[in-house]
């Protein structure tokens, strides 16, 4: 991935953001998941007041991505703060979205860059992030 792309991925993870439905927690998060050919769809967490009907940010992006024939998938970015904060810590994506990324990524080599600022960002790999994860292949032996 370029630098420019990785900023691009970045300023569309915070202007998804801004689009979180989050009315129960407060947390705030945007995603930003780059396909093989370069685009980039985005995605927000959209609550439920039925708290577990709630779904992440990233697997927003995802099931936008796949529903319009994605499936070839590079890297996610992912911010996350509570509302109204200005200091804010790195938002790592929770079990069941790693879960769905390990569904369509290759875990070596698919990117999870959690950001602070387009400047200030960590990246993993899926692999890092869930190791010995359970997929497919298990249910063909
Ligand atoms: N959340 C995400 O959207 N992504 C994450 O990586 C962590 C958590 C959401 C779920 C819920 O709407 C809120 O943040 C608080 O857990």
């Amino acid at each position: 991935m370029t630098e420019e792309k990785r900023r691009e991925l970045i300023v569309s993870a915070f202007s998804a953001q801004k689009k979180a439905y989050a009315p129960y927690s407060g947390f705030l998060v945007g995603a930003a998941l780059l396909t093989a050919d370069g685009r980039i769809y985005e995605g927000c967490n959209i609550e439920n007041a039925s708290y577990g009907a709630s779904n992440c940010a990233e697997r927003t992006a995802f099931f936008r991505a796949v529903y319009e024939g994605e499936r070839d998938f590079r890297a996610i970015a992912i911010v996350g703060k509570p509302n109204n904060a200005e200091k804010f810590d790195y938002c790592a994506p929770c079990g069941i979205c790693r879960q769905v990324m390990a569904e369509f990524c290759t875990p070596e080599t698919f990117k999870i860059i959690l950001a602070k600022s387009e400047e200030e960002y960590q990246i993993y790999r899926l692999e890092e992030l869930l190791p010995l994860g359970f997929t497919g292949s298990a249910l063909n032996t």
